[in-house]
């Protein structure tokens, strides 16, 4: 089994409740248009994952792991994570189940019009086919919207890095101007004590009914952290419950070779930034990124000089448009970038440049790119994608 290398968890859903949203502005308050979630009589358990690679997981365990800054996911500042650490003490898969609905819960937007799900769908393993995403107000985000993938294992969240772990980040969008729109904590928290439905959920996750920020970020963190793939094919491959076809192999070879060098960076069992605190892309000041000449002149920089977010290649298959911009909009135009499009940047990484410094032409034949991409899609996890305890409790 491998250890500490591997980086993601998880998924959400949301489906149906994208399609009827969008950004029709609305009342603040209950709404409603709204419907409350349904839940199952006893909470999914969200604490035990069974994964193909490697084996059962507990997923307490995995944030105390990361808490104590051992284990699978060192944190890069070698600091302890106060914030995780109550996240941590107070997982259960009650908070977890309250995650869900937060996570799906539309009211969670100033005007009720939008809510995580809406940008992170579950049956693309949460992201959502557009190249930017439409906001409460119906102002685009300025990048991509992104997959998740044990995002519990991340250090480095964003595209460009800034938010450190799921607490860091879970109250992100909601106070966003563009994405959520929600102007104060008190404003949130009053919001939602409004529906009856919180009051009993917040009691079962953490012994009373209070809401408060610090609890629903919790919750949330609670959701993303069980969210773990590590059902693909791949994933059972390398447990030896499958094999792949010649083609997927042949992928596979080129992914892993000093050709190509696709496995320097998408590396690990998250197919991620290799996260070694003493490695060229784990230095704090890298935290994960690099720059892969898409341009001459970047029109955002990304956490600086074009550097952008290593992504996870787990579910890459589903998560299109590709990069941070989302230009791409299929695999094989992301493979023809790295096979013939890389520009010279002076940001541009060393492994993707040749010796003299100009950039890499890898020059794939026609079956070397198929082959690529038939390995890429080896990495869907169509357990993760279907997983009732991930979809949206508001839609059915
Ligand atoms: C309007 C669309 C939108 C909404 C609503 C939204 N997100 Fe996002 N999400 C994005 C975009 C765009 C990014 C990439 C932003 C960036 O890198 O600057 C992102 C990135 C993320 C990431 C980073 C994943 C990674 O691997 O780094 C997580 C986790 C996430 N969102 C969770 C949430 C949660 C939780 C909510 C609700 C509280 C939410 N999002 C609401 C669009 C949205
Ligand atoms: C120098 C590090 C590096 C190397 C080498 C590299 N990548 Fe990437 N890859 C990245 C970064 C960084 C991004 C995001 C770039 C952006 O959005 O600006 C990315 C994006 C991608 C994406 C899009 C993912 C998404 O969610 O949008 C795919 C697919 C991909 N790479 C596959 C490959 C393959 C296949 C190879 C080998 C041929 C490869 N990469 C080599 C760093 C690298």
């Amino acid at each position: 089994m491998k250890q500490k290398t591997w980086i993601g968890i998880g998924a959400f859903v949301g489906l149906a409740a994208l399609a009827i949203s969008s950004c029709e502005s609305g009342n603040i308050g209950g709404g409603n248009k709204l419907t409350t979630p349904k839940l199952p009589s006893k909470a999914f358990d969200y604490e035990t994952v069974e994964t193909a690679l490697m084996g059962s997981l507990n997923v307490k365990h995995l944030l105390f792991g990361k808490v104590a800054n051992t284990g699978f996911f060192p944190n890069q500042q070698g600091e302890v994570d106060a914030d995780m650490k109550d996240a941590a003490s107070s997982f259960s898969s009650a908070g977890a189940q309250l995650g869900r609905v937060l996570f799906y819960d539309k009211r969670m937007s100033l005007n009720n019009t939008v809510s995580c799900g809406s940008c992170h769908h579950q049956a693309l393993a949460f992201s959502d086919r557009m190249m930017v995403s439409t906001g409460f107000g119906g102002k685009t985000t300025k990048r991509n919207s992104m997959s998740m993938n044990n995002p519990v294992t991340f250090n480095n969240l964003f595209w460009d890095s800034r938010a450190k772990s799921t607490m860091d980040l879970s109250l992100r969008p909601v106070f966003d101007h563009i994405e959520m729109g929600m102007e104060s904590d008190e404003m949130l928290e009053k919001k939602l004590a409004l529906e009856s439905y919180y009051g009993p959920l917040f009691k079962e996750a953490f012994g009373t009914e209070e809401i408060t920020r610090k609890r629903i970020a919790m919750a949330i963190t609670h959701f993303l952290s069980s969210m773990i793939s590590m059902n693909s094919k791949h994933d059972n491959v390398m447990a030896g419950k499958a094999q792949f076809t010649t083609l997927e192999k042949m992928g596979r070879e080129i992914f892993f070779s000093n050709r190509a060098n696709c496995s320097k960076c998408h590396a690990g069992d998250n197919f991620s930034a290799p996260d070694d605190p003493g490695g060229s892309y784990g230095a704090p000041t890298v935290a994960g990124t690099a720059n892969v000449g898409l341009d001459k002149n970047y029109a955002d920089n990304g956490k600086g000089n074009g550097k952008f977010r290593i992504p996870s290649l787990r579910n890459v298959e589903l998560t299109g448009p590709y990069m941070h911009d989302g230009r791409f909009a299929t695999l094989e135009a992301v493979v023809d970038h790295y096979s013939k499009g890389i520009q010279a940047h002076p940001h541009l990484d060393a492994n993707l440049k040749m010796l003299n410094g100009q950039p890499m032409r890898m020059n794939f034949s026609s079956e070397e790119k198929d082959a690529l991409v038939a390995f890429l899609r080896t990495l869907t996890d169509y357990t993760f994608v279907t997983d009732q305890k991930y979809s949206d409790p508001f839609a059915n």
